[in-house]
């Protein structure tokens, strides 16, 4: 097992809102061949967070969950978009898509319910974990492993102390 550096930090949304600037920031440092990694229960806003990022990159037009494609290319301002759901996902789809060529290709990718597929990610990419708190509420755990993404951690954890 490859023991990469990386490094972990937490975002709270008190509500939408804070989703959507989470989605906004690592929308802003993200480049062709960026990988970001989506976990948490049903509802816990996922494909909310897909789609605020979506919008950030300049993503025309609606973006909704690929839970029965598997995997959506859209059009961004400046690179590609891929949106994958792999929770229904099977290792024959998985050779058949050949998801590193996304991965490694030009575009940004987001990969929903990643955990379930460990074996088939990319070693450097940024995890987020999304539990509920109350009300509308969500705390999003986050690990970034190798670079950039330890980077962004660090980024992120300062741009929470600014807030504060
Ligand atoms: N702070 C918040 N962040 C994200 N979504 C929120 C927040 N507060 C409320 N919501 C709502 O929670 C719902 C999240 O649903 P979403 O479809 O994104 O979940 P999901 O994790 O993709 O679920 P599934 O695994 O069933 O596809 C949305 O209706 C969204 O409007
Ligand atoms: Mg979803």
């Amino acid at each position: 097992m490859d023991r990469r550096y990386s490094e972990e930090t937490e975002w709270t949304a008190l509500d939408p809102s804070g989703t959507i600037r989470l989605a906004e920031e690592l929308a802003a440092w993200s480049a062709p061949g960026t990988v970001i990694t989506l976990d948490g229960d049903l509802g816990a806003g996922k494909t909310f967070f897909s789609q605020a990022f979506a919008k950030a990159i300049g993503v025309p037009g609606v973006v909704n969950s690929p839970t029965f494609t598997i995997i959506k290319e859209y059009e961004g301002a400046a690179m590609p978009f891929y949106h994958m759901d792999v929770y229904r996902l099977s290792q024959i789809e998985a050779d058949e898509l050949g998801l590193d060529d996304y991965f490694y290709g030009d575009g940004v990718t987001i990969v929903e319910w990643a955990s379930l597929i460990p074996e088939l990610l990319p070693d450097n990419r940024i995890e987020l974990f999304i539990s509920l708190l109350e009300n509308d509420g969500r705390r999003f755990r986050i690990r970034g492993i190798g670079e950039p993404y330890t980077l962004w951690c660090r980024k992120l954890q300062e741009t929470k102390e600014e807030q504060a």
